[in-house]
């Protein structure tokens, strides 16, 4: 993983004060909510970051959530967070659990990043029981012709990984997974883009501060795209 990853940053942290996504929580409720997880479920935040999430649905569900990510820098402020919490150092690709360990699996902000996208939702069935439920929350193109352009740009951002969300349905679908409620919330993305420019006076120098050299011309390539976020719950099917 490259070194210059905006969620790694110190000012990332500090524009969202402890998740590393749009919408705090809000969304993280409503995927409780439908998920309909009982508090002796097993579940895994993958690509958990600082453990935000980990933490908050222990002490507001009493859910038991094991942690998994990648960034050796975000494990390590997770388990600080989180001293008597599980967290695993891997990636979706290749998640280093037994077969059918999890009630259910969340990827908040996260399955952009992925550089195998169907290797990870076959992981993610892998370990998941029968009627799991997986969540998803993640940016996705309202335009999808200019996602060419887009992957051109070298830059490590979940805003270069935003997704076709008809291609998403159809590898979610083929994956094995029954997706049972799908949402719009781009507003909490303009929301955040809003505070980002509030914070830093303009993107450019938000994408400058935290991840290192931003090629010219992905801002432009961005706004083709126009960005939205989404929420997804599929249920893992024989
Ligand atoms: C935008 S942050 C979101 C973190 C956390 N889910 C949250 O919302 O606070 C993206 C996270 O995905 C992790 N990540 C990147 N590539 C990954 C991969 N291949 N597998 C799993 N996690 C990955 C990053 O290390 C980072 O913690």
């Amino acid at each position: 993983m490259s070194g210059n990853c905006a969620y790694e940053s110190p000012e990332m942290s500090a524009l969202l004060g402890g998740t590393l996504r749009p919408g705090g929580f809000a969304l993280t409720d409503r995927g409780v909510a439908n998920c309909r997880w009982n508090v002796d479920d097993l579940l895994l935040d993958l690509g958990c970051g600082a453990g935000a999430t980990v933490r908050y649905l222990d002490q507001n569900y009493g859910l038991s959530v094991v942690g998994l990510d990648p960034s050796q820098k975000l494990l390590t402020l997770a388990r600080k967070n989180n001293p008597d919490k599980e967290f695993l150092v891997g990636s979706g690709e290749a998640i280093p659990c037994q077969d059918e360990t999890f009630h259910g699996v969340l990827s908040e902000c996260t399955l952009s990043l992925m550089t195998d996208l169907n290797a990870t939702l076959q992981e993610v069935y892998r370990v998941m029981k029968t009627q799991g439920m997986f969540f998803i929350t993640d940016v996705y193109a309202r335009n999808p012709e200019a996602l060419e352009v887009i992957k051109t740009h070298q830059f490590t951002s979940c805003m270069r990984g935003l997704y076709d969300l008809k291609q998403l349905r159809t590898d979610v679908t083929r994956a094995g997974f029954e997706i049972i409620l799908l949402e719009d919330h781009s507003e909490l993305l303009k929301q955040l883009l809003v505070k980002t420019i509030f914070e830093f006076g303009s993107m450019q120098e938000f994408w400058l501060k935290t991840g290192g050299a931003c090629a010219a011309g992905f801002q432009d390539a961005l706004k083709m795209c126009k960005p939205g976020y989404f929420m997804m719950i599929a249920r893992k099917v024989e």
